[in-house]
């Protein structure tokens, strides 16, 4: 497994590979989640980029980039023996060097959602990603459907751009008690941990409402609510029963559906989400 950091070595690795190539974007502090996209990228590539960069321009002013975890060590022992290629990890000055001024922006999908309450997110992650697409240049790849609204997102730039590649996103992994895996999933403490569950439960009720025939998407959205006022130390954002393509919130459910929620658990900002249909 080769690391590089500058965007010579990465070229330069890039090229001495003719066969179809799978990059898994990461922001690393690595998790089962990201093994198991990198694990599906192996099985369906002949050879695995993996990038790890924390992106500063996905992070609001209040948000935790200076704080989010990060252990390369830790990542590449992690990523090695699941025989991956090349791991590129360039530096913020690689990515955005001084006087740098070009954006990429999706528009009526950042809207709702995450949109909604993290100004800029979206510009940031749809930049950095079209950035990583240029230099590695992947047949495929692999996102997590846990961050469902990036990953719709994503595809439309794939889409609008017309990057000759492949999006495959891959099911959320979740711990014993049905959390959702996540990086920053390190900052939960004590009782807020236990209480995290929360998240998957108030999913799962809406979950079992909708198998028992349940089709108005109000009735879903006050179940998940319901379920997530219930717990004491949560704080609910917003929950969300979309169309799962157009992200447009429902009155009646039909065809594939986007359950979802932001839930603050004390400094912890969590996301889950389910699909029906
Ligand atoms: O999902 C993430 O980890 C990040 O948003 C991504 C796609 C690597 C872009 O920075």
């Amino acid at each position: 497994m080769k690391t590089v950091s500058t965007l010579f070595d990465l070229r330069t690795a890039r090229l001495s590979f003719n066969g179809t190539v799978g990059l898994v974007p990461t922001m690393g502090y690595l998790h089962e989640g990201h093994l198991s996209l990198i694990r599906q990228a192996k099985a369906e590539c002949e050879h695995v980029f993996v990038s790890i960069f924390v992106n500063p321009t996905q992070f609001g002013a209040n948000e935790d980039l200076s704080k989010y975890p990060r252990d390369l060590e830790r990542d590449l022992s992690l990523i090695e023996p699941l025989g991956v290629d090349v791991v590129w990890n360039p530096t913020p000055e690689i990515m955005y060097p001084a006087g740098y001024q070009t954006w990429v922006e999706v528009d009526a999908l950042t809207h709702p959602l995450e949109g909604a309450i993290r100004a800029g997110h979206f510009k940031g992650v749809t930049t950095v990603v079209a950035k990583l697409f240029n230099a590695v240049q992947p047949h495929k790849a692999y996102f997590g459907q846990k961050d469902a609204q990036q990953a719709a997102v994503i595809r439309q730039m794939v889409r609008d751009l017309n990057f000759p590649l492949e999006v495959v996103v891959c099911p959320i992994i979740r711990e014993a008690d049905g959390l959702a895996m996540s990086s920053r999933n390190k900052y939960l403490e004590g009782a807020d941990r236990a209480a995290a569950v929360v998240l998957s439960r108030a999913l799962n009720a809406a979950k079992k409402e909708y198998e028992g025939g349940e089709r108005s998407a109000e009735a879903l959205r006050r179940k998940m609510k319901e379920v997530i006022e219930a717990e004491p130390r949560a704080q609910l954002q917003y929950v969300s029963c979309a169309d799962y393509d157009s992200l447009e919130e429902l009155e009646v459910v039909k065809g594939k559906t986007l359950l979802s929620m932001a839930v603050i658990l004390g400094k912890t900002r969590l996301i889950d989400n389910f699909v029906l249909g």
